[in-house]
């Protein structure tokens, strides 16, 4: 056992909500094939004034207050997030600000929607370490602002949204069991906001070519996905000597409803232990799976000694998985 565990979970949601009846008032799409193609429903979406930090403040406030902490009592802040608040500095720095906590380093972790994976990661090393006792894993997204609103194939699939979960050292009965995180980057150009960065700055042209909003190969990703996804989480069933049907709740990367269910099948999880949330908020990116536990723990479906299954994956490619006993 890795030795690190969760003591808290918290969520933030923007209130306003979007429905596929919404966006097909404004776009030629309809609701019908919205849920058919990805079975989501509705997102969230902020207001203009809101950035990524803002949702990620709440979020690990609320997880702080879940695990009866200060967030001044945190030894470090990890915000995943391909939604950033600015270039630089990082998200979490951001966040810092807005709870108004100075000293622990913060940073971000850029995986897509594998960051709170990869994220997790990062602080089981940490703590095992014996360098840090709190630290606070947040996965946060506003991707209602990256998103092209005239391209119907991918302006229909995002939401925005925060989770975040209190890291410590475990205790020998639960923790994390198994993890492992990988990555593909001569797939990168398949998941990709072109522009704002040092390969394509900012200028006139690549605002008129909506270069600063998503690209994406979807067909392509979708294929990836189910592989990479079924494929580590099968690697830390192994290495916990955990079987399928052991799991009690498996929280897959909420992409896409087919996506999720191809995975399932592949990793020959039973049904019934899926939890989503992906018809109600859509693709929340890093924050789909901590959002997902959260709501899963509230609705008293995680119980203490129950064995957890996360897996996911992100633009890069990136992929990761994790189990963990409660
Ligand atoms: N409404 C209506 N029609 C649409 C829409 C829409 N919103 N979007 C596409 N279409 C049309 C297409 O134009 C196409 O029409 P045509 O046949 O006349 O050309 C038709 O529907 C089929 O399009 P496909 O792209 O082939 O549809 P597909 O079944 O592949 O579904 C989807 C598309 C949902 C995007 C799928 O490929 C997918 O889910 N891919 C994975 C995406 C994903 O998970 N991304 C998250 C990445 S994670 C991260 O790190 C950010």
């Amino acid at each position: 056992m890795k030795s690190i565990k969760i003591i808290g979970m918290g969520r933030f949601l923007p209130p306003k909500v979007v429905t596929n009846d919404d966006l097909a008032r404004t776009m030629d799409t309809s609701d019908e094939w919205i849920r058919e193609r990805t079975g989501i429903r509705e997102r969230r979406v902020v207001e203009s004034h809101i950035a990524t930090s803002d949702l990620a403040a709440q979020a690990i406030a609320a997880a702080c207050q879940d695990a009866g902490i200060e967030p001044s009592q945190l030894d470090g802040i990890i915000v995943g997030t391909c939604s950033q608040d600015t270039l630089f500095p990082s998200t979490a720095c951001w966040v810092q600000d807005k709870l108004q906590i100075r000293g622990m380093p913060a940073f971000d972790v850029m995986a897509g929607c594998t960051s709170f994976v990869y994220g997790l990661e990062v602080a089981s090393y940490w703590l095992t370490a014996g360098k840090a006792k709190h630290i606070a894993v947040c996965g946060a997204e506003v991707f209602s602002k990256i998103l092209n609103w005239d391209d119907r194939r991918t302006s229909v699939l995002f939401g925005d949204g925060a989770g975040a979960a209190i890291v410590t050292q475990g205790d020998g009965q639960s923790g994390l069991l198994s993890s492992n995180w990988g990555s593909d980057g001569t797939l990168a150009s398949i998941l990709v906001v072109p522009a704002g960065g040092t390969r394509m700055p900012a200028s006139h042209a690549t605002v008129d070519e909506r270069a600063h909003t998503v690209v994406m190969e979807g067909s392509k990703v979708f294929k990836h996905a189910v592989t990479a996804m079924s494929t580590s989480l099968l690697e830390a069933l192994a290495e916990a000597g955990v079987g399928p049907d052991d799991i009690d709740l498996f929280i897959p990367h909420q992409a896409n409803l087919r996506i999720m269910e191809a995975t399932r099948e592949r990793a020959k999880v039973p049904l019934e232990k899926v939890f989503s949330v992906l018809e109600k908020y859509g693709n929340i990116s890093a924050a789909s799976i901590p959002v997902a536990m959260c709501e899963a723990r509230e609705q008293g479906l995680v119980k203490d000694g129950d064995v957890l299954a996360m897996t996911a994956f992100g633009t890069g490619l990136t992929w990761g998985a994790a189990v963990l006993r409660w």
